[in-house]
């Protein structure tokens, strides 16, 4: 399938799991790319394609944001997709979750996908066809416990996601979250060093998808994104798509 040949695509969180698979999906159906992560060294271990730029971002820094944003724009001579993959995972007891590690998760997550969205919907709604795909998680629907700043930040990329469909729906703009849970990536590696020493796995509900032999490759949410951003995704907006395994049903 070549559904991206010609199209400009900016993808966050590209450096690793699900962003990365979604890069190198998105090239291999024809897109120019830009990856945009924190973490510079892997990125330079993808880069290679000439249709993929890959730049230095943290998506929490509003100046650099409207920099790279802009200059990818430049590169790719315009915008069809945003991807807002990049995220991070840390967990507390709630009452001890220190405000830095709130607002670092709200920062990143949340207030990162409304900078790289507000930067790049003037050249999204230019096409008359922009898709912004957003992530949100299966914790903005599901207890998760001790992950109650994460599961707010995909909360609101929820809400926000649902509001910026309809916002722009006249000019031709798309915008859906996917809400993957059990996919093997950087965050579910590191989820339990992320959480309390004497976390209660009782309070969690099921933990295993209905389906599969366990945790998914990103790759299971990566073709799921390029359906949303292509011509096959034209009839939806301002939803989530659930993709578990049926962890959660
Ligand atoms: N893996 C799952 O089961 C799962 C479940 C629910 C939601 N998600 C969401 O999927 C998205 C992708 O995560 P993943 O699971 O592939 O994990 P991952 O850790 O492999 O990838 C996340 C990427 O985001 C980058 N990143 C972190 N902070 C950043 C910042 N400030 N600026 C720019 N880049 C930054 C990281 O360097 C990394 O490359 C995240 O939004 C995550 O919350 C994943």
């Amino acid at each position: 399938m070549q559904r991206f040949t010609g199209k400009r695509v900016l993808i966050t969180g590209g450096a690793s799991g699900i962003g990365r698979a979604t890069v190198l999906r998105l090239l291999a159906e024809g897109a120019h790319v830009v990856a945009a992560d924190i973490a510079e060294t892997v990125l330079k271990e993808i880069a290679g394609s000439e249709r993929l730029t890959a730049r230095v971002l943290d998506i929490s820094d509003e100046e650099a944001v409207n920099a790279v944003v802009s200059e990818s724009i430049d590169r790719l001579g315009g915008l069809d997709v945003l991807v807002n993959a990049a995220g991070i995972l840390r967990g507390a007891h709630t009452h001890e979750c220190e405000l830095e590690m709130w607002n670092r998760i709200i920062g990143v997550n949340l207030t990162g996908t409304f900078l790289v969205t507000r930067a790049a919907l003037p050249a999204l709604l230019d096409t008359g066809h922009g898709v912004i795909v957003n992530f949100s998680s299966t914790s903005a629907s599901f207890a998760h416990p001790y992950m109650a700043a994460y599961s707010a930040s995909k909360g609101g990329i929820q809400s926000f996601t649902h509001s910026i469909a309809q916002e722009y729906s006249k000019q031709g703009l798309r915008a859906v979250c996917v809400a993957p849970g059990s996919i093997r990536s950087g965050i579910t590696e590191t989820t339990v060093q992320h959480l309390p020493e004497d976390v209660d796995w009782q309070l969690f509900g099921k933990l295993q998808p209905a389906i599969g032999e366990g945790f998914a490759p990103p790759e299971s949410v990566a073709g799921v994104i390029a359906m949303l951003a292509s011509e096959d995704g034209a009839f939806i907006t301002g939803t989530e798509i659930r993709v578990d395994g049926g962890t959660h049903q």
